[in-house]
């Protein structure tokens, strides 16, 4: 019954949809989306596996993986290293988030990191929590 009724309103909204008509007249089909929240559900939950954490995904935006890998040196240093030698204090972060910022060398060798000034301090506070956050494991 109800189905068979949500077939044809289904259709005209993505034939709606289809020619971009303005005409918001999908107030009836939204009373009956409650009984297929999948599409919501998805945006609550995003991660089913491992908890991906702000600043790992800040990361998998910004271009450190192309220098910084978890478990081994690449061009800079891996990220378990970084966390073993400054423990997760916040001085340690807002001194480390300073350095992504500004980039530099020195304190693992002579290669140095790019700087980031398109990053806000906030996120490369999330960023260095994050990588702090990986020596406990
Ligand atoms: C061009 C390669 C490169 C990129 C891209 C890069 N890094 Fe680095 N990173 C390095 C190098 C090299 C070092 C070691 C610097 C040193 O010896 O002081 C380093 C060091 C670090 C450190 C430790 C700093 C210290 O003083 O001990 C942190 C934290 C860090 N990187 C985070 C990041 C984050 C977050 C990003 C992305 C926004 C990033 N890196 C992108 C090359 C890179």
């Amino acid at each position: 019954m109800r189905k068979r009724y949500l077939a044809p309103l289904v259709l005209s909204a993505l034939f709606f949809a289809a020619c971009g008509g303005e005409k918001k007249q999908d107030q009836k089909a939204s009373d009956s989306t409650h009984e297929s929240p999948a599409a919501d559900n998805s945006m609550v939950s995003p991660n089913a596996g491992k908890p991906v954490s702000k600043g790992e995904n800040l990361m998998a935006q910004s271009d450190c993986k192309t220098c910084h890998k978890e478990e081994m040196k690449v061009v800079g240093p891996a990220l378990k290293d970084i966390a073993a030698k400054y423990p997760n204090t916040p001085e340690n972060v807002d001194k480390l988030a300073d350095k992504v910022i500004k980039g530099g060398s020195g304190n693992w060798g002579d290669v140095a990191m790019l700087p980031h000034s398109n990053v806000s301090k906030e996120d490369a506070k999330e960023m260095v929590s994050y990588i702090l956050s990986l020596s406990g494991k």
